[in-house]
This record gives C-alpha cells, structure tokens and sequence, in this order.
C-alpha cells in the first residue's frame, strides 16, 4: 500500500515540552503527552547538557512516580525517584538501582533539543 500524504506527520506526533533554559542542570519537567491536557503522563530530565524521557508509569506497580507537579528526582537530584515505595532509576539509562524493583526499568520517549526547545516524539 502506498504511503498517504499525513502518513509520516502522523507517526512522528510531536510534543514540544519547555525551552532548555527553563530547566536546570539537574531538574525534571512532567508534562502530558495529550496536550492540551493537564497532567503528568512522561516527564523529561534534564542532566549537564543532556534531556531524557520517561513515561510516568513505575514498573514495580504501575503508578505515577511523582509526588507533587515535576517531582521526580531525588533529594540529591541525582536519580529519579518513585515517591509510592522509593525506586530509583538511573536518569540516563532509566534502570531501577534501589527499592523494590531492580533491573527493571522505566519506558523511554524519544526526545531532542531542537531550537532551544525540549520536543518529545512519543510513537
Ligand atoms: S510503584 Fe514505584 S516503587 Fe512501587
């Protein structure tokens, strides 16, 4: 079957989260990637020069990992933290290190820095 005009936009659904500048060097953003919709359905970290993405599902039992709008990192901010029962996720790799669920890990979203701006291409 032959490709239909669309077809390539469709599967590269795009969406833009926060400028760069808006995160610090060890910081998190929850966005949702139904927008406009509220809430926090992935998030993005920022460390050093480096952005990562997650969906905000916690592999040990399902549930959003943060505790209040954008908390996702440790007290140290330097791992991501489940705030239901303290999983911790490298930021780079996504793969649980402490708490109940070790060697699994958190989905990733693919996500780029484009102009300044943090652009997540979740499909
Ligand atoms: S749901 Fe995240 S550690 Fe249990």
């Amino acid at each position: 079957m032959a490709a239909r005009p669309g077809d390539s936009e469709m599967r590269q659904r795009r969406v833009p989260v926060c400028r760069l500048e808006e995160l610090g060097e060890r910081d998190a953003r929850g966005f949702s990637l139904d927008q406009p919709t509220e809430g926090h359905t992935a998030f993005v970290v920022r460390k050093g020069k480096a952005v990562f993405a997650y969906r905000n599902v916690c592999p040990h039992a399902g549930n959003p990992l943060h505790w209040k709008p954008h908390a996702f990192l440790s007290k140290q901010r330097d791992l991501i933290l489940c705030s239901v029962h303290g999983a911790t996720f490298e930021i780079e790799s996504g793969k649980c290190i402490g708490g109940p669920c070790p060697g699994r890990s958190l989905a990733p979203l693919r996500v780029s820095v484009e102009a300044g701006e943090v652009v997540v291409y979740p499909d």
